[in-house]
């Protein structure tokens, strides 16, 4: 079998993301025989550590896995510390050397992968600098990763993209959106263009209304000075929950390859009803968590955070209506709303079926509901159809019923994370699950004009209690349709 071969660095070494998600994910890959012995990792980050310090942090990130099979001192053998200075050039050259040297010593095909595991006001320098001192010169791939956020606006998103794009061509870039390594976002795919029951039905003349909902318990915690220049817009609707529209809104691709994908995915977002910043209010609502209960915990507001401002303007909530004017959708609404410390961790994704002509069961006194399909992304992986079928009575009449495929559930069947699948992709090459520049270009423009809108004029903030599922104003948005939000599990 083919592995992928390439001496890998991460900037941004000691920071959490590189602890939490990277080292265990690459030891996954490492124990699932994704990768070989042909890699090695050069950790680069500003404090010096030893060799030693550095294979300690990583035994520690991957001390819950306890696999016999694999000796921790030898995987992390092939990571080694770089103290780094970003501004500095010679520090450039000998990280040049060194990768060559570690590339002779595991055979890795001269194969070059960055990682910007950090915040993002050095990705420009970074770039300038690898490739002023040659160490994009190199024989094999070349690729680069980035993490969020892309930008503040469109048009930082735009200067950070020029800088990148000085030093790697488009598609040498991964631009990592979590969401989109996540199982059942992949299987957003799989379940439409792979099932006859459910493609035929996919459109407007079908489907009544699409709704997602990520919602989490904690707030904002130690990130406060990050997220109040953020908010949820940005933090949240921008990537994940415009990725997950488009996922679901996207015509069928030609094929499976990046870049058919990516493009239908960007002409959906192409084709999402502009709206004028008078027009924001009747399609999105801000919010902001009040103290409250969680748990029967007691919690304080927002602006009591650490790092954020006592009167604060940032939304911890968002709940919209996207409408997306082609052929498929026209008419459809797709709600999304996404929160901090809401009543409990979950993302879920709705689609609700259009009600039968009539219900030749009402006379019984039964409502039929419609029929659902909820693609439950966390905290269980797995699908659930809401059907309706007969009632265990001597009358016939119709009862709501559901079935319940949990991917957890099933015997064998291995969920790998969100940054194993996508450092897996990246390692070879596959950039589908990726944001291209222009999703980014596109979905900033979109949010552009509601944070403008939203910026112009302070909200009457705190508007939702902790533990809450956002303020009032949310269920509106839908009532005002006919609609209202399912709750589900
Ligand atoms: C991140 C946001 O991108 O996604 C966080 O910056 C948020 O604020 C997180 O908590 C949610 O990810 P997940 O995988 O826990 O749903």
């Amino acid at each position: 079998l083919h592995t992928p071969k390439a001496v890998i660095v991460i900037f941004g070494a000691t920071g959490d993301l590189a602890n939490r998600k990277l080292y265990p994910s690459l030891y996954r890959l490492y124990r699932n025989g994704k990768l070989s012995e042909n890699f090695a990792v050069i950790g680069v980050a500003r404090r010096p550590l030893t060799n030693e310090d550095f294979r300690n942090n990583i035994k520690k990130s991957i001390a819950d896995f306890n696999d016999e099979h694999i000796n921790p001192d030898e995987f992390a053998s092939h990571f080694h510390y770089n103290p780094f200075d970003v501004q500095d050039l010679t520090h450039y050259q000998k990280l040049n050397a060194f990768m060559d040297e570690l590339d002779e010593k595991y055979d890795a095909g001269g194969n070059r992968l960055f990682y910007l595991a950090m915040a993002p006001n050095f990705f420009g320098t970074i770039a300038a600098n690898l490739k002023s001192e040659g160490v994009t010169n190199n024989q094999g791939w070349t690729r680069l990763v980035i993490e969020k956020p892309f930008g503040h606006n469109y048009d930082t998103a735009q200067q950070l993209n020029d800088q990148i794009r000085h030093a790697f061509s488009e598609d040498q870039i991964y631009r990592i959106d979590h969401y989109l390594g996540k199982e059942m976002i992949q299987n957003i795919e799989i379940v439409r263009f792979a099932n006859a029951l459910f493609e035929p039905l996919w459109n407007n003349q079908y489907i009544a209304n699409i709704q997602i909902t990520s919602s989490e318990t904690l707030g904002v915690e130690e990130r406060g000075s990050y997220y109040d220049k953020s908010g949820a817009l940005r933090d949240m609707v921008q990537n994940h929950i415009l990725q997950m529209v488009s996922l679901l809104a996207m015509e069928p691709p030609a094929k499976l390859t990046p870049d058919d994908i990516r493009y239908e995915k960007i002409k959906v977002l192409r084709s999402l009803r502009p709206i004028s910043e008078a027009d924001v209010n009747n399609y999105f609502v801000r919010g902001q968590y009040d103290r409250g209960e969680i748990d029967g915990e007691p919690m304080n507001a927002y602006r009591e955070g650490n790092g954020v401002d006592p009167e604060s303007n940032t939304e911890t909530f968002v709940a919209g209506k996207f409408m997306i004017d082609n052929f498929r959708w026209a008419g459809v609404p797709f709600y999304i709303r996404t929160g901090k410390r809401m009543a409990k961790k979950a993302t879920e994704i709705v689609v609700q079926f259009k009600d039968l002509p009539i219900n030749l069961y009402a006379g019984k006194g039964d409502t039929i509901d419609p029929n659902l399909l909820v693609i439950r992304v966390q905290p269980e992986d797995g699908i659930t159809l809401h059907l309706n079928a007969k009632k265990g009575d001597y009358d016939t009449t119709s009862t709501p019923i559901t079935m319940h495929y949990d991917k957890s559930a099933v015997e064998n069947e291995y969920t790998p994370e969100a940054y194993e699948t996508l450092l897996n992709d990246c390692l070879n090459g596959d950039s589908t699950n990726f944001v291209h520049s222009d999703e980014v270009a596109l979905s900033w423009k979109y949010i552009d004009i509601i944070s403008k809108a939203w910026t112009d004029k302070k909200a009457a903030f705190p508007n939702y209690t902790s533990g809450s599922n956002g303020p009032r104003e949310a269920d509106k948005l839908l009532e005002n349709d006919g609609f209202y939000w399912w709750t589900i599990q």
